[in-house]
């Protein structure tokens, strides 16, 4: 059966004030008042013949990750906790070993807490048609279709049809600089990486030993003898301290001449910004996407979201403005990419 696994190790730190270290964007309500990115990539699950899914975070967000389970009504859910932050390659190959321990090869879901989905059916599509990919040793990626040159996302470039709605890929590459991801939106031949995944968890083992040795061997050093109380795998902490950090995308989906790629069109968005976060709300016929006590006067394009007390405006056009209890944010629409720069000097500067 498949089995999905998630990640949610990620900071969202261009989500600042509202994402933050020990409440970071997947554990957000962004997109709905009612659950987070990650109940909602859960329940995007539901109604399709899937295993119960396994989490993959930093040790620091267990209990918050184990709540929000349970409030959907997972009650004993697998969560393998990170004891430091090693992106998604190591993430994903302590998931593969701990599902290949008893001798199994399941078929793994890998999934991004942090994605919007409007169009669930369509998904489930998608994932359908990757099934026999992945189950002949392919490892899938799901493609969109691209709408700007981003530079955030991996490109995959389509190659030959392999039949039932699957392309090989002729060349993967992850977050090109701006000119590159011009050259390829204009070629039509390119499409988004959106971060999910579909492969036998052994073929993702056997891929990472062959291009990244030192994290497959610091990862099984990790998962040799975990530990498990309540809901939570816990790893061997000094050795997966000792794994290099990297991404599936560098480490395995680069380099791989097994990847595949189906096409995804179901409304997918990373909601990777404000600016990303505006782009997909409900706006009022001003184009303003409002949350909380908010008071507008000839404003237009703004996204203003209030915890704690009145925001009013007056006369401006195209801002971010979040307000928490600690921080305040005022941003142009077109500079939140450097949202993350604040972040960072807010570390450095304690
Ligand atoms: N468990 C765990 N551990 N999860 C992690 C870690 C980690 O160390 N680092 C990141 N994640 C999770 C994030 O929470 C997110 O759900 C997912 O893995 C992807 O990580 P991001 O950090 O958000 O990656 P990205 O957005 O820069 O790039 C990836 O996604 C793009 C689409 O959104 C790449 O796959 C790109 O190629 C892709 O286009
Ligand atoms: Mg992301």
């Amino acid at each position: 059966m498949l089995q999905p696994v998630i990640m949610a190790g990620g900071s969202g730190s261009r989500l600042w004030p509202l994402s933050r270290q020990l409440n970071p964007k997947q554990f957000l309500r962004l997109t709905s008042e009612k659950v987070s990115m990650l109940q909602q990539t859960v329940q995007r699950l539901e109604n399709i013949e899937i295993s119960l899914p396994l989490l993959i975070c930093n040790e620091e967000h267990r209990f918050l990750a184990a709540e929000q389970l349970r409030q959907i009504g997972y009650k004993n859910a697998s969560i393998i906790l990170e004891p430091v932050g090693r992106n998604t390659a190591p993430a994903i190959a302590l998931a593969a070993l701990q599902l290949t321990a008893k001798g199994e090869n399941p078929l793994m879901l890998v999934l991004a807490a942090d994605h919007l989905i409007s169009d669930t059916a369509a998904f489930h599509q998608s994932i359908e048609q990757a099934l026999p990919l992945a189950e002949s040793g392919k490892l899938v990626t799901f493609g969109i279709v691209p709408t700007k040159a981003e530079t955030g996302y991996g490109y995959i470039e389509q190659g030959e049809s392999l039949g039932n709605h699957g392309y090989t890929v002729a060349r993967f590459v992850e977050k090109p600089n701006l000119e590159t991801a011009e050259e390829y939106l204009a070629s039509g031949k390119f499409f988004w990486n959106s971060g999910m995944f579909m492969f036998k968890a052994q073929r993702y083992l056997d891929e990472l030993k062959a291009f990244q040795p030192d994290i497959l061997e610091a990862c099984t050093r990790a998962m040799d003898t975990p530990s498990h109380d309540l809901d939570f795998t816990r790893v061997n902490a000094e050795a997966f301290a000792a794994c290099p950090d990297d991404s599936i995308d560098y480490a395995v989906m680069e380099r791989t001449a097994d990847a595949a790629m189906v096409s995804l069109d179901a409304g997918w968005s990373d909601i990777g910004s404000w600016s990303a976060l505006w782009e997909v709300s409900e706006k009022d016929s001003h184009g303003n996407s409002t949350v909380g006590d908010v008071m507008t006067s000839d404003t237009t394009n703004s996204l203003i979201r209030s915890e704690n007390r009145l925001i009013a405006t007056v006369g401006v056009s195209d801002l971010v403005i979040v307000e928490t209890k600690d921080a305040l944010l005022v941003a142009h629409k077109d500079r939140v990419q450097d949202v993350k720069k604040i972040v960072e000097r807010i570390k450095a500067e304690g």
